[in-house]
């Protein structure tokens, strides 16, 4: 509402009944005399076109102004409230007794959206000021109000008063909140669903260049004689492009909207496999140790996606660690009594597999972390990286039922945990204690 329009156009109506409403006309017959007191006829300049008497518009005033649903109040310059309308009684909770006499922004708790001397500032150049102010209510509540302020003047325009026009649009912000998060999920799904066109249309080549070295790979190892280290490395080759053979797959899969083949699968087996893997791609003075229980630990999965969680976290640590460092993969069982809130999720009470990848690499700021998990988010220079890599980690561990932990700081490391909910019988597990693999003991790679 423009209140000064209402007050310069408004009829005159009666005052309404009640000693809460006489309360309120007392307190507007006090801040109107104040005014003219003041030696300003500031009321009457709102309607000098229609020559009415300061005291009739007074009266008028009061009735229209009591009659708006929106929360009216009158200010003195100092702040201190000399007028509050029937609205304001409605939405702040406190009644005209209560609030008059009371300096506003501190019974409001007002969060001003800039520094108060400057709204001043404007609302005396300007003669009103429009914004948008959280204020507190007599019960605690917060709200957003569009507020609006206009600068009485005496006749030698000199400020003397303020009028406030509060509206709440609590409920209106909170649609426009919870629009502009659908719209950024629109936005999110409209990326994976590109992600999903470009890896459908690379996924057929992509397949047959990996049945290419599968081929040639089966041909070396079964010319290789058997215990050799050459039979090994044709073996190894095998198993990898076979894993690269089923992310293409795993890609398809996802890019047609469809889960992974859920079945038993142990956390330990897989995790050790890809950590095969990842120890032969470290380069530098990467040093990897690897704590895995020698028991399996059972999660409803699919093996072919673990493992890609694993090649991906361990890969975005060796990025990280181009100076060198320790790279610790884990596994942990775990069992929660109570609910426990991690960084990106909050794990509900049962057993969980705890698969964590810690480096001391370069880490990441709050600026970072905040969008690792954004498809084709990536601080790689173009062509290192597509940014994908924690996207799928994200789908898959969803796709588990899963949940992620990440902690990390600028230049002290990272460290990312997922927590699977485990199947089988509780005491499986119960003494399991973690054991250094052979084949992922803890390594120097420098000239390896
Ligand atoms: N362990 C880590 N240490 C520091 N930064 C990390 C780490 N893991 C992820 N990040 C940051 O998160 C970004 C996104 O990671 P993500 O794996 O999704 O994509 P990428 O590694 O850049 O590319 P891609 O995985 O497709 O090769 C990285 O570019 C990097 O900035
Ligand atoms: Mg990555």
């Amino acid at each position: 509402m423009n209140a000064t329009d209402v007050i310069a156009t408004g009829p005159a109506l009666m005052p309404a009944a009640g000693s809460t409403a006489e309360n309120r006309s007392a307190s507007w017959q006090r801040f109107s005399r104040g005014i003219e007191l003041a030696g300003s006829q500031a009321l009457r300049l709102l309607d000098k076109e229609r020559g009415r008497t300061s005291r009739a518009l007074s009266a008028a005033n009061f009735n229209l102004l009591d009659q708006t649903h929106d929360a009216v109040c009158a200010r003195s310059m100092s702040g201190v409230i000399e007028y509050w309308s029937r609205g304001a009684e409605k939405l702040y909770g406190w009644t005209a007794d209560e609030a008059v006499g009371r300096v506003s922004h501190a019974l409001f708790k007002t969060v001003f959206p800039a520094p108060l001397d400057h709204i001043e500032a404007e609302l005396l150049r300007m003669g009103y000021w429009e914004g948008e102010l959280v204020h507190v209510l007599k019960d605690g509540t917060r709200v957003t109000v569009a507020s609006r302020w206009s600068v009485l003047r005496c006749e030698a325009s000199r400020p003397i008063a303020i009028l406030e026009t509060n509206k709440d649009i609590t409920d209106r912000k909170r649609v426009e909140a919870e629009r502009a998060e659908l719209e950024n999920r629109l936005r999110q799904a409209e990326k994976l669903e590109s992600i999903g066109r470009f890896a459908s249309g690379i996924a057929h080549d992509f397949n047959n260049v990996l049945g290419g070295i599968l081929g040639y790979c089966e041909m070396l190892f079964d010319d290789a004689p058997e215990n050799t280290p050459r039979r090994r490395y044709a073996q190894n080759a095998m198993t990898a492009a076979a894993r690269g053979r089923d992310m293409a797959k795993q890609i398809l899969t996802y890019a047609r909207g469809q889960c992974g083949k859920r079945s038993p699968t142990d956390v330990c087996g897989t995790v050790a496999e890809a950590l095969e893997l990842v120890r032969s791609s470290l380069s530098g003075s990467v040093a990897l140790y690897a704590a895995i229980p020698d028991r399996p630990i059972v999660v409803m999965g699919d093996a072919t996606q673990l493992h890609q969680v694993v090649m991906n976290l361990c890969g975005n640590s060796i990025h990280a660690m181009t100076a060198g460092g320790s790279l610790q993969v884990a596994i942990t069982p775990l069992t929660l009594d109570a609910d426990r809130a991690v960084s990106h999720g909050i794990l509900r009470p049962g057993q969980y597999a705890c698969l964590s990848v810690e480096d001391s690499g370069c880490g990441m700021d709050q600026a970072t972390l905040a969008r690792i998990f954004e498809p084709f988010f990536t601080t790689k220079e173009p062509g290192r990286g597509t940014g994908l890599g924690l996207a799928l980690v994200r789908a898959i561990v969803a796709d588990l039922g899963g949940v992620i932990d990440v902690k990390s700081m600028p230049g002290k490391g990272s460290t990312f945990s997922i927590y699977i909910p485990m199947v089988g019988a509780p005491n499986a597990f119960s003494d399991c204690r973690p054991a250094l693999l052979p084949h992922a003991r803890t390594q120097n790679v420098i000239g390896e």
